[in-house]
């Protein structure tokens, strides 16, 4: 969550009260992480350049119209941030809302169950009740791309976030996944729909570690379960820097 990208000299700022001072064109949201502030986020991860399509992290600036997304806009001198407020807690429960009213709820039988961001950032906005119908919750019931052998992909749990795009383009640099269609009708798409197997894919996994649900989930932890613990190591193979996930 550091873009756009930090280069030029110090800026102070204050966020919920407290004094900061980061390199120009950091992000609040990172900023805001320096002060142990932890805004909450689904599409913006400490590695991959920021996208802004979560609407999770808005934020309200003293002298500002509106309630900027946090992960992409720059902290510039002198801005006074507010990370907690009223509105913007019903903002986020109300964006929350909405992902949950078009996602299967099967938490307790989901290979992901404790181990699943949006689950996570439903509880931290204090989501209890869902306003809207789930009127999308099932038109992707039934779609699952099972034609990679390593991990599988199903839409129906997809919150679009493009983590995974991101993470194929920025980590492996293979651009086989894409996002096609709008509203509704947008879902991840590999090779224009005809799978993972027939697109570009190399099987590195980036996709499947960036996700923060069980979109795209490796099929060990869905025929075993999660494991206790697992390794994360980088191939020292080439400069490319594939990661591995050793259980
Ligand atoms: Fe900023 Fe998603 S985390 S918009």
């Amino acid at each position: 969550f550091g873009t756009p990208e930090a280069t030029g000299e110090a800026v102070s700022l204050t966020i919920d009260g407290q004094q900061v001072s980061v390199p120009a064109g950091t992000s609040i949201m990172r900023a805001a992480a320096m002060v142990e502030t932890a805004i909450p986020k689904l599409c913006a991860t400490d590695s991959l350049e920021s996208f802004g399509s979560c609407r999770m992290c808005l934020v309200e600036i003293e002298g500002r119209k509106g309630y900027p997304a946090s992960c992409t806009t720059p902290v510039a001198s002198g801005m006074v941030v507010r990370t907690e407020t009223d509105k913007l807690r019903k903002l986020r429960r109300g964006v929350m809302e909405l992902y949950i009213s078009d996602h299967p709820l099967d938490c307790l039988t989901c290979s992901a169950n404790g181990d699943c961001e949006l689950q996570d950032m439903a509880g931290a906005v204090g989501l209890r009740d869902v306003r809207f119908g789930f009127e999308g919750a099932n038109h992707l019931e039934g779609c699952k791309d099972e034609s990679n052998p390593y991990f599988t992909f199903d839409p129906a749990k997809c919150i679009v976030c493009s983590r995974c795009v991101r993470a194929c383009d920025e980590v492996q640099g293979t651009l086989a996944l894409t996002v096609d269609g709008r509203g509704f009708a947008s879902k991840i798409s590999a090779s224009q729909g005809e799978g993972f197997l027939a697109s570009e894919c190399v099987s590195c996994g980036a996709c499947v570690q960036a996700c923060p649900t069980s979109a795209l989930i490796e099929n060990t932890v869905i025929e075993k379960g999660t494991p206790d613990r697992a390794v994360v190591t980088t191939c020292a193979y080439c400069g490319v820097g594939c990661t591995f996930r050793a259980e």
